[in-house]
């Protein structure tokens, strides 16, 4: 028998055979839709930065939650935009118990309980400042912090949030939030904790539509260095110690490398965020007709190769309708 030369081309020749030995399927199930909530009644808020994403008031938004549901979709993840008059330096609406993230949750769950409900925990969308902490002499205090997101942490899951997904990077909030939240007899309520988000320009979009860009300064003193990667499994295992059930990386596609790492050196469920910028370049693309609709399809695909179990998409929707 004599050596033969690779014929890859023989498994891509039809449609049923690519299909056949297909390695990276990625399915709608997967997928997590970001929603944006805000104050009012009859809200639907394009985002300039963002085409095809809204800001909604709660009635719309359980509109939303009852399509992605249709569509069957993994499930949502709710932002928070506060009244303006209500921010403040403590960032206090965050955890009112009549806040927007919580009557959202409210509503959400009693209109279609099977819909997965994670929120965002963090307090830049409602802190004056913009920052994601308790800001003392310019700089962001870590633990008084962690003291104020278990509140928010608390106050979603009394909500109903089946999953609590803190996104500010202070040390050792994973184990503070673990804590308050077993002691409020939501033990069972799992944490997705960003463990390795890194300070991204590919923010950018998404704090138009937050209205959280803060007014001093950068998030560069509590969110990674985009060169660091052993520092992000350093971070991740940390998390897990600390009791975080799944993990996430966050951007994506600058970052699946890391996304890749922490799968195979871990073992733990991990999450990735295709985040806003990530979205609205592909997005402006599309629209000026320089690349197919296609091109998400395949970044989001690359992203579950690359080893991530769940995929937050601002495309989550349209993927499932299958563009
Ligand atoms: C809040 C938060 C941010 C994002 C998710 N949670 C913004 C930030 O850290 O500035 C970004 C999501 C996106 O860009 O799509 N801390």
């Amino acid at each position: 028998m004599g050596h033969r030369e690779l014929r890859g081309r023989r498994l891509r020749g039809s449609p049923a055979i690519r299909r056949l030995i297909g390695e990276t399927r990625l399915s709608a199930e997967r997928l997590v839709l970001p929603l944006f909530v805000e104050p009012g009644d009859r809200i639907r808020q394009p985002i300039r930065s963002m085409p095809g994403v809204f800001r909604t008031s709660v009635d719309e938004l359980v509109r939303d939650g009852v399509g992605a549901h249709e569509l069957g979709l993994g499930g949502v993840i709710l932002f928070g935009i506060p009244a303006a008059q209500a921010k403040d330096e403590q960032g206090t609406e965050a955890w009112a118990d009549d806040g927007i993230v919580q009557r959202a949750v409210r509503a959400l769950k009693s209109e279609i309980p099977e819909l997965l409900v994670i929120t965002d925990v963090c307090l830049c969308e409602y802190t004056s400042h913009g920052h994601c902490g308790v800001v003392h002499e310019g700089q962001i205090l870590n633990d008084e912090t962690c003291r104020l997101l278990a509140r928010v942490a608390v106050s979603h899951a009394s909500a109903g949030a089946d999953i609590i997904a803190p996104s500010d990077m202070m040390d050792l909030r994973v184990g503070v939030i673990r804590d308050a939240l077993d002691a409020s007899a939501f033990v069972q309520t799992p944490i997705m904790s960003y463990s390795a988000k890194y300070a991204s320009a590919f923010y950018g979009p998404f704090r138009d539509a937050a209205l959280s860009t803060p007014s001093f300064g950068d998030r560069a003193g509590y969110q990674m260095d985009p060169g660091n990667a052993e520092e992000a499994l350093r971070e991740v295992r940390a998390d897990l110690e600390e009791g975080a059930d799944i993990v996430m990386v966050k951007p994506a596609l600058a970052y699946l490398d890391v996304i890749r790492r922490v799968k195979e050196e871990t073992g733990a469920p991990v999450a990735a965020y295709h985040v806003s910028g990530e979205y609205s370049a592909i997005m402006a693309a599309i629209e000026r007709g320089w690349l197919e609709e296609s091109a998400m399809r395949e970044a989001l695909t690359s992203i579950r190769r690359a080893g991530a179990d769940v995929i937050i998409s601002y495309w989550a929707r349209e993927f499932a309708r299958g563009s």
